[in-house]
Order: structure tokens, then C-alpha cells, then sequence
């Protein structure tokens, strides 16, 4: 191309995109993963000349153009928070996360809706083409969408659970769609799809009685909109961008507005630490990275398991990082602990072998960006739903801490560690990679579609708006049902007719 043609061609484009838009950023929740996860998305529209308006807890460390934070937090740690108990990694633990989620929902909502730097937000003169919201445990701040009247477009973090999935009446047949707080792949015995089923309508029931109505009355009482009147702002959110990639999180159906843009976090690597680099540099048998999240205070982990992990690792060849706040007492020479870890950079450091992880979604998907095997030991929330799915799908191998002894984690490494296992990770990797738009030009894409069209109504299905007996066909199955009663009832009665006339007409003539 001459340079006429080059010219012509940025014309274009430029005259093609989408002016800048003012976008409010709405992310209120506690946990700071789940504002890293869509950090170079913001980012990236920042570059291309929208403005940003972004509630957080975390604000930018360094002034950035075209961006603003309102920051609605006070500074309360939100790191290392969670110890690991007896309930971690079980079953009743999975069961009360949701109850976990509705307290975490409440803290976010009232330190962040009375916080005065809101407030005064809340007195300028705003007006925003587009709202942007994190989609996960509350409704409370969705009183700005009817304040400021602007197309909404949600995000979600995690695989999106079941209340979410409702609001874009994306299907979710418990028969192969597990619920988050399951920890079923999508094929389930019969009594786990009842579990899953029971479990799907409890999610919802809680997520309405635990989350919604308090959130409601928040927003009431703070923003002094009623969210719920009239319609559901909720049922009203134009398109929901998920962390999920069905290479990973397994295949199920989408509605044309929900759209996958797993792996939209990963970033160009930075360089890692020099102390740590060197480390992994010098380990000719590679390196075994270990990495409860930043969620889980590393000191909890019981002293026992701890200490059947380093006898397991001092039979190993490989050189183990484990990522630990505290010094750690007799811990064998292969092993280093790290507080702070480089991990997408680590985890792709061609030394790297094994990742040891609580299955965190953003970890297993860097794990699986990098093909590198997991050796996965969930402990709440969506982790073990991220495990099983993982281990279906070939990158990881479920452990469970209560097993955990010398022998049997010696056993696991073992089998991670194995050619056919870095294989099966490399094959995974490269499914995952495979797209025909990166999960960030997917994401710009859809979201400047969505302010060009005004709220895009067009891609909601018409099952929104949908009555549950309706969406359900209950009416239509109790018709039918009725119909087919009916008639089987009436040849029943000329069956009966007709056979007695016979026997009748047979007693006559004989
Ligand atoms: C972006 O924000 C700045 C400062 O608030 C303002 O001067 C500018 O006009 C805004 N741009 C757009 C596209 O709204
Ligand atoms: C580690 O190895 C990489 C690639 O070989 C090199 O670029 C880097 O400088 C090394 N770092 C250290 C600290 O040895
Ligand atoms: C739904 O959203 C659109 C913009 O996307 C807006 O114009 C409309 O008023 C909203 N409807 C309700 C009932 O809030």
C-alpha cells in the first residue's frame, strides 16, 4: 500500500470506529481478582479514547488518561483473609459459599454506598453513554443504571452462577450444566443430577432472599431507587461478558448476548524478579510452582498437610517456589518460599513442570494459557468447579487435602509430572489459544456494538420476558396432558361400550 492508500485506509478507520464514550465502570465487590480479571479491558478502551469513570476498591496506582477512579473503599485489606478450616474443601463448605457471598455482598453495598467520596460523586452532574458492572453477588448498585438511564453491559468474573445466567434466560439444563457450587463436570450420575438440580433452584432462591432483597433495600435507601419496580433492572442488562472459554469451562449453549472472553486478563509478560528468575533459571530438572491465591492466609494451612508436602518435595528432583507470606520452618533445600509471585510469568517460564493451585479460575486459566499440568486442591467458591472441569478436559488432577500424606502426594506429582501429562496440558493449551478474535478484540468488539446500538435489544431473546410456567411449557405439557387423559378416558368408556354390547350380543345368540 502506498501512502495515499495508508492514509485512506486510517481515514477509514478512524471514521468507522466508535467516537469515545463516556463509561461508568462499576466494581464494587471486596475481592480484588475479580477487578484484575477485567483491568486490561478498561485499560484498553481507556486507549482507545473512551473515558472511564470507575467505581473501585482498587484504584490505579499512577494516573492514566482517560480514566477516573471513584474509590469507594478504605483502604481494608482484602488479601489473605480466608483461613483454611475443617469446612474448606468440603461439601458443607460449598453449600454455605453462598452464604459467604450474601455477607461479602453486604459489606460491599453499605461501606461502599455511604463512602463520602460516592456520595459526592453522586452530587455532580453526570451523563455516560454506557455503564459497565461487575455481575456477581448484589444488585445494590444498580440504582445508577436508572439514574443515569445508560445501556448496561455486565461482567462476570467467574463461570456466571445461576441467578445470572437467568437474567439473559441463558439455558441451564441441570441435566449437563453443573451448578457453580456443585463441583460436577457435565456428565453427572443420577443422583448428582438431582443434587444439581436441587442445587440450581437453591442458588437462585438464595441469591433473591440473601442477596437481591437486601441489595434492594440498599440501593432503596442510599440511591433511593427501587430496582425491582416495574421490571427487574436486571432482566433489562444488555450483555454479559464471562471469564469462561468452553475449551476449559465446557461446552454448553449461549444466548447470542452472552459472550465468552475467558483468558481477556492475560497480559504481555513482565519480567520476573531477578532473585526468582534465577532460581528457575538454575533448576536443570525444572520447577514446580505452588500457589494457594492471594485470598487464603497461607498460614492457615494445616501444619501437618504442610509439613507432608515437604518431605514429599524433598524426594522430588525438582526445584519447588512456594508462594508463603511467613518464613517457613525446616523446609528442604529445593524448596523456596516467595511472598509476592510473578505467577502468569512463572507458570509460563519454559522451566515451570507443575502448578500446585486451589483452582482459582484466573490461576487455572494462566496454567492452561501456558500448558502447564495443575495439581488442583479446591477449597471454595467455584474452585472445585474449575478442578473438575480442568481434569475432564486433560490440564489437572483433583487433590484433596484431607488425603494429603508423604506417599500420596509423592503419588500425584508423579503422575503430573509424566510426559503424557504435559502433553495432554501443551494439547489443552493450544484448543484454549485457538479463537478467531483475541478475548480483547472480542470484548471491544461486542461492547462498542452494544453502544452503537443503543442497549442491542435485538440479541435478547424473546425468553426474557418469558413467564416461568411459560418458559418451562408447563401450561403447554398440562394441555397436552389433559388432552391425552381426556381421550385415553373416553375410548376407555366406548372400549367398555362396545365390549359389553359384544358380550351381550354373545349371550343372545348362544
Ligand atoms: C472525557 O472526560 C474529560 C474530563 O472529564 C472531558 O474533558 C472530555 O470531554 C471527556 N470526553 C468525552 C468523549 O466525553
Ligand atoms: C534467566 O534466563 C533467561 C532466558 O534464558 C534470561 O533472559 C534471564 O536473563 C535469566 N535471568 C537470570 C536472573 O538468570
Ligand atoms: C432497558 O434498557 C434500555 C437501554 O439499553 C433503555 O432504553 C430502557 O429504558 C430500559 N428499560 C427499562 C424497563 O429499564
Amino acid at each position: 500500500m502506498n501512502y495515499t492508500g495508508v492514509l485512506l485506509f486510517t481515514l477509514l478507520l478512524i471514521s468507522t470506529s466508535c467516537h469515545g464514550l463516556n463509561i461508568l465502570v462499576i466494581l464494587p465487590h471486596v475481592g480484588k481478582s475479580h477487578q484484575l480479571v477485567f483491568e486490561p479491558l478498561l485499560k484498553q478502551l481507556a486507549l482507545r479514547g473512551h473515558n472511564l469513570t470507575v467505581i473501585t476498591r482498587f484504584p490505579q496506582k499512577k494516573t492514566t488518561a482517560n480514566w477516573r477512579d471513584i474509590n469507594i473503599g478504605d483502604n481494608e485489606v482484602t488479601t489473605e483473609i480466608l483461613e483454611m478450616g475443617v469446612i474448606t474443601g468440603t461439601r458443607l463448605g460449598q453449600i454455605s459459599g453462598r452464604f459467604l457471598l450474601a455477607e461479602l455482598a453486604e459489606q460491599s453495598c453499605t461501606s461502599g454506598l455511604t463512602n463520602e467520596r460516592f456520595r459526592n460523586f453522586l452530587k455532580e452532574d453526570n451523563q455516560f453513554d454506557l455503564i459497565l458492572v461487575e455481575l456477581f453477588n448484589t444488585n445494590c448498585f444498580m440504582g445508577l443504571v436508572r439514574l443515569f438511564g445508560a445501556p448496561v453491559i455486565g461482567l462476570s468474573s467467574c463461570n456466571p452462577p445461576a441467578w445470572i445466567q437467568r437474567w439473559f434466560a441463558n439455558p441451564e439444563n441441570p441435566s449437563y450444566i453443573p451448578s457453580v457450587f456443585t463441583g460436577f463436570s457435565d456428565s453427572m450420575t443420577f443422583l448428582q443430577r438431582v443434587e444439581n438440580t436441587v442445587s440450581l433452584g437453591l442458588d437462585k432462591f438464595i441469591y433473591d432472599y440473601f442477596m437481591a432483597g437486601p441489595g434492594n433495600r440498599f440501593s432503596r435507601k442510599y440511591l433511593g431507587v427501587d430496582t425491582m419496580k416495574g421490571n427487574d433492572v436486571m432482566y433489562n442488562v444488555s450483555l454479559l461478558l464471562t471469564n469462561t472459554h468452553f475449551s476449559l469451562n465446557l461446552p454448553r449453549p449461549f444466548v447470542p448476548n452472552v459472550v465468552e472472553v475467558g483468558g481477556i486478563h492475560i497480559e504481555e509478560p513482565k519480567e520476573i524478579p531477578h532473585e526468582i528468575a534465577k532460581f528457575i533459571n538454575e533448576s536443570l530438572d525444572g520447577v514446580i510452582y505452588m500457589s494457594m491465591g492471594s485470598t487464603l492466609k497461607g498460614s492457615s494451612f494445616p501444619v501437618d498437610k504442610r509439613n507432608a508436602f515437604l518431605k514429599a518435595f524433598s524426594r522430588v528432583q525438582q526445584r519447588v517456589i512456594w508462594k508463603w507470606e511467613t518464613d517457613m520452618e525446616n523446609k528442604p533445600r529445593n524448596v523456596e518460599t516467595f511472598r509476592w509471585t510473578p505467577q502468569r510469568e512463572i507458570l509460563c517460564h519454559p522451566n515451570v513442570k507443575v502448578f500446585i493451585s486451589h483452582g482459582g479460575l484466573l490461576g487455572t486459566i494462566e496454567a492452561v494459557y501456558c500448558g502447564v499440568p495443575v495439581l488442583v486442591i479446591p477449597q471454595y467458591g467455584d474452585q472445585p468447579l474449575n478442578a473438575k472441569a480442568l481434569e475432564k478436559v486433560g490440564g489437572g488432577l483433583i487433590f484433596h487435602l484431607q488425603d494429603a500424606t508423604e506417599e500420596t502426594i509423592l503419588e500425584a506429582l508423579n503422575e503430573v509430572l509424566s510426559p503424557k501429562f504435559r502433553m495432554s496440558a501443551k494439547d489443552l493449551s493450544e484448543r484454549f489459544k485457538d479463537r478467531p478474535l483475541s478475548p480483547m478484540d472480542t470484548a471491544i468488539y461486542w461492547i462498542e456494538y452494544v453502544a452503537k446500538y443503543r442497549g442491542a435489544p435485538h440479541m435478547r431473546t424473546a425468553a426474557v420476558s418469558m413467564p416461568a410456567y411459560q418458559y418451562l411449557l408447563i401450561d403447554v405439557i398440562a394441555f397436552i396432558a389433559l388432552i391425552v387423559i381426556s381421550f385415553s378416558y373416553c375410548m376407555y368408556k366406548i372400549a367398555a361400550l362396545v365390549f359389553s354390547k359384544l358380550r351381550r350380543n354373545k349371550i343372545k345368540t348362544s
